[in-house]
């Protein structure tokens, strides 16, 4: 079983993919993922939105219980949507401890900034594992006017360090950093004694993250810092081609796939 502590001491990289789902979750688990995150991007990659401001707490919360409910091994991170924390600290702490309470989560990520520093001090206090979010933080997209890069100058990667250093401090057991450079990503890992997991942060972090869409190939379109390492968008379409061309020639079903009962012939 993968813990928060654990993920400290692991040796190597950690790996960590989103799942928003029992079966994605459970071949996540089985291959040997450290982590499976039950990412806000749900909103992207399966509920059709453009953003991910429209994913709501019970949306992650459903989803986290079927994550849970496939995984044996890996740790369960379910993601804090928009707005579920950051207005007001108690209903925070109260969101991520429902998380946790209802839907079997092992910890929270929330998007962070100045102002998570003392949520997640809270919620580390009454027993709640966080892991920050550094960076790129998409539910910002609308004030960050895109899904652009992110600590490109002097000024804020120190103030990227600055937040990393402040959410160790306030007991974050992980921190994701997310669309900056690689050398910036490289000196926080150093500086600080918790993991960092990259995604689009270059290859010195303790960690590196996926979105299970992208890595799989069922996306129309993944970011320049992805890899699609499958084609499985490919093999549904060949899947559902050869069931239509089935169907309509008569191939399906056949013989096998029906059953016929005696004495029932005469009944209309
Ligand atoms: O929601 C998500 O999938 C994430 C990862 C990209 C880190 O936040």
């Amino acid at each position: 079983m993968t813990t928060t502590r654990g993920l400290r001491d692991r040796e190597g990289p950690i790996t960590m993919l989103t799942a928003y789902d029992a079966p994605t979750a459970a071949v996540v688990d089985e291959a040997g993922i450290d982590v499976v995150l039950v990412g806000d991007s749900m909103g992207n990659a399966t509920m059709g939105y453009d953003s991910t401001l429209p994913v709501t707490m019970a949306d992650v919360a459903s989803r986290t219980g079927a994550v849970a409910r496939a995984v044996d091994d890996a740790l369960v991170v379910a993601d804090m949507p928009f707005l579920s924390f950051g207005v007001d600290e108690a209903e925070s702490v109260r969101n991520a401890g429902e998380l946790l309470k209802e839907a079997d989560a092992d910890a929270v990520k929330i998007e962070s900034g100045p102002h998570t520093v003392e949520t997640t001090r809270r919620m580390v206090d009454v027993g709640i594992p966080v892991m920050g979010h550094l960076g790129l933080t998409p539910q910002h997209v609308n004030r960050l006017g895109g899904y652009t890069r992110q600590g490109t100058d002097s000024d804020a990667a120190a103030e990227i360090l600055e937040l990393a250093r402040d959410h160790e401090a306030a007991g974050a057991f992980s921190l994701v950093l997310e669309h900056v450079p690689a050398n910036l990503a490289a000196n926080i890992t150093e500086a600080i004694d918790i993991p960092t997991i990259g995604i689009g942060a270059g290859p010195d972090c303790d960690g590196q993250v996926l979105v299970i869409n992208d890595v799989i190939g069922l996306g129309e379109w993944s970011p320049p810092f992805s890899e699609q390492f499958g084609d499985v968008r490919g093999e549904m379409e060949r899947a559902v081609s050869k069931y239509r061309d089935a169907v309509e020639s008569g191939a399906f079903p056949a013989e096998e796939h029906s059953h016929v009962e005696e004495g029932v012939d005469d009944v209309y």
